[in-house]
């Protein structure tokens, strides 16, 4: 649909350069109005005329944004495409795109940076060194966990996953990692990881880090039974979504030093966090920036720009999630 002019695109929220350039030289770009609440009515009334919407992963795009008459492309700005309907997209024949590949690095480098903070309790550290409670060197002043020699958990071992292995390697930890698909032999070789069933995966992991996508599947994938069965020194770090963790299971567990401690970057229920975890000390919490360097999105801006400057021409996004509706 065009207002005379060029197609009409919904941008729900400003992205970063070059990425507004490369919209608006295929587009007429409107911006989701401020004061309008992210619910599905909301995203509705604002698409109505367009053919396309950049969303981002706190824009929930189903059936009924979905059905707009005229929509034909959703460019979501993140690798995780969870708040988009997929299957209804389909149905409507509408394309559904995501930036893969570009932040894999930068959020492998937060993951690894939430366990070393989580590990060696650098938060708290720097609470207590700001509030005027250092008054001299201790020999038992916050003690923490040895990051080499310890044995990781991967969860998913996925590009992010893949890169979390990657790192550790310089920590000199032994890698193990649960994935329905393994890796082939000669890329567990390089990485040196050793494939693993969940249970024994989170019995023997010093670190458990989680690195799979928001599916049926996965959600609350680790609640108070495998809880249950880490070690009382494991840490968890999630930089994947937040409902892959049962956040009341793990604030229990981390209240009662079942576990010894967890970096998050997700919740359950964004941006709400579990009351129980605000007051532990023994959790870092980050706000879903795993993926935040200037770098990287300024990538994903410009990545899901050229997917909807693509389709608004007429032509094949690049990362097209649903191929079927652009044969
Ligand atoms: C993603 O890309 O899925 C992240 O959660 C946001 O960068």
């Amino acid at each position: 649909m065009s207002t005379g002019g060029k197609p009409r695109v919904l941008l729900m929220h400003p992205i970063l350069d070059p990425g507004p350039g490369i919209l608006t030289e295929a587009a007429d770009v409107i911006a989701y109005p401020k004061d309008q609440p992210l619910d599905e009515a909301g995203i509705r009334k604002a698409a109505e005329g367009c053919v396309g919407i950049v969303s981002q992963v706190r824009d929930p795009i189903r059936e009924t944004v979905l059905a707009t008459p005229g929509l034909k492309i959703v460019s979501n700005v993140a690798v995780g495409y969870d708040n988009i309907d997929v299957a209804a997209a389909t149905a409507h024949k509408v394309m559904v795109t995501n930036t893969p590949g570009v932040l894999d690095d930068t959020t492998s480098d937060f993951a690894f940076a939430l366990l070393m903070a989580a590990a060696r309790r650098v938060v708290e550290a720097d609470y207590f060194t700001r509030s005027g409670k250092f008054k001299g060197w201790e020999i038992d002043m916050m003690l923490g966990h040895d990051v080499h020699d310890a044995t990781l958990g991967i969860i998913g071992i996925g590009r992010i996953g893949r890169g979390m292995a990657h790192r550790a390697k310089g920590f000199n930890m032994r890698v193990i990692y649960y994935d329905p698909n393994p890796l082939l032999p000669e890329v567990e070789q390089q990485l040196a990881a050793t494939r693993v069933d969940l249970g024994r995966l989170l019995a023997e992991s010093d670190f458990i880090s989680i690195h799979v996508p928001l599916t049926k599947d996965t959600q609350h994938l680790i609640s108070t039974a495998q809880l249950g069965l880490m070690k009382p020194n494991a840490i968890l770090i999630n930089t994947s979504r937040g409902p892959v963790v049962d956040e009341a299971a793990l604030a229990d567990a981390l209240k009662t030093k079942k576990i010894a401690g967890a970096g998050l970057d997700v919740y359950e229920r964004e941006p709400a966090i579990h009351p129980g975890l605000i007051t532990l000390p023994n959790v870092v919490l980050a706000p879903h920036i795993a993926s935040g360097s200037i770098r990287t999105r300024s990538e994903m801006s410009a990545m899901a720009a050229r997917n909807m400057a693509t389709a608004v021409r007429g032509g094949r996004p690049p990362n097209l999630l649903n191929p079927e509706v652009k044969k």
